[in-house]
Order: structure tokens, then sequence, then C-alpha cells
């Protein structure tokens, strides 16, 4: 369904289990960049009614994912440490097409932020399905279903305002580029390292 074209090895999560704060500060992250991605996309198209509407209530969920993070850090008695970079996204950020019109630069940026779900969603899956953890496991199986339904709102909005954009084609040009990039990774305690 996500289309991605390389799935994570789930040795992944033997090293996430080696280091379970680790994992969390960055997913705590994770969640509050996704956030402000939805709330910066608001601001910088307000005049399109669907998208600020939908991102409205992702922008939510996505402040709601951080606090249940959060909340899981804090039960445990580990610390949110400070950001971390996320070097696989800054990666998927260099192709996004810059200078080409206003149109082509919200498409691309609708489907950066769908490539970003539906990787985090992948990850989210193979975490689920192989911690030993029950808490998280459940946890993880949760937030899969959340990110699932993000990558479809981020494609069927850039759909939605794609006007003469083949969104089809571009859509399989970034998932040829993730692919290119996503195979380096897998190898640190991190949503997407
Ligand atoms: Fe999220
Ligand atoms: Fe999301």
């Amino acid at each position: 369904m996500l289309g991605l074209k390389l799935p994570t090895d789930p040795r992944w999560v033997n090293i996430v289990e080696g280091n379970i704060e680790e994992i969390l500060t960055d997913h705590a992250w994770c969640e509050q960049k996704a956030a402000s991605n939805a709330i910066a996309l608001i601001a910088h198209n307000s005049e399109l009614e669907d998208l600020v509407t939908e991102l409205m209530v992702i922008a939510k969920e996505e402040l709601e994912h951080f606090q249940q993070v959060h909340n899981i850090i804090k039960q445990r008695g580990l610390t949110l440490g400070r950001e971390r970079k996320d070097s696989y996204v800054n990666e998927l950020f260099k192709f996004m097409k810059k200078g080409e019109g206003r149109t082509q630069s919200l498409i691309d940026r609708l489907l950066f932020a769908a490539m970003i779900e539906a990787r985090s969603c992948e990850r989210f899956r193979v975490l689920s399905e192989n911690i030993s953890d029950e808490e998280l496991s459940e946890f993880y199986r949760e937030l899969m279903i959340s990110e699932a339904g993000h990558y479809t709102t981020f494609l069927k909005l850039a759909k939605k305002y794609r006007k003469n954009i083949d969104v089809d084609k571009r859509w399989k040009e970034w998932l040829d580029y993730e692919a290119s990039i996503i195979s380096k990774y897998g190898k640190s305690e991190t949503v997407h390292g």
C-alpha cells in the first residue's frame, strides 16, 4: 500500500532495543517536526481551505504523538534528550524541486511529507512486530495506523492541487529516489536511522 521499494531489515530492531532512550528521544522529535511541518504548510497555503482543514487535524495528531512519546519517556524515568539530526530526512529534502513555480513546490512539499509518513509507518510496523517490549509493540502498532492515514492524506492533497502536474509520475520518482538512499540506513537506533 505504501509503495516503498525496499523493506527495513528487522535486525534494525535489535539495535533499537539496545538503546530505548535514544529511539524514544529521536522519535519524540520526529513527531514535533511532523507537527511543525503541517503548521508551516498551513501558513504557506492559507487560501487552500481543504489543505488547511486536513493539516490542522494532522498537526494536532502529531502533537499528540509527541506528547505520548514524552509520557512514555517520563514513565520510564528516562530523559527527553536534545533534538537529533535526521540525515535521512535531510537527504529527502534535497530531492524537492525548488524554483519551478508555486504549484510544483507545493506538490513536492506534500510528496516529501508523504514519503516520510510512508517510511515512518513502515518502521513503526517493523518495530511493532519485532520488539519484545509489549507496551511499545502496542504503541507502535497504533502509530503505524495513524501515520498510514497521514500518508494517504498528503497524497490525496497532492492530487487535489496538482493542476497540470503528473503526480503519479513524480511520486514514482520519489519512490525511486527514496530506495536509492534508504539502503544505507537501518543501522542506528533512530526512527529513520
Ligand atoms: Fe506521528
Ligand atoms: Fe504522521
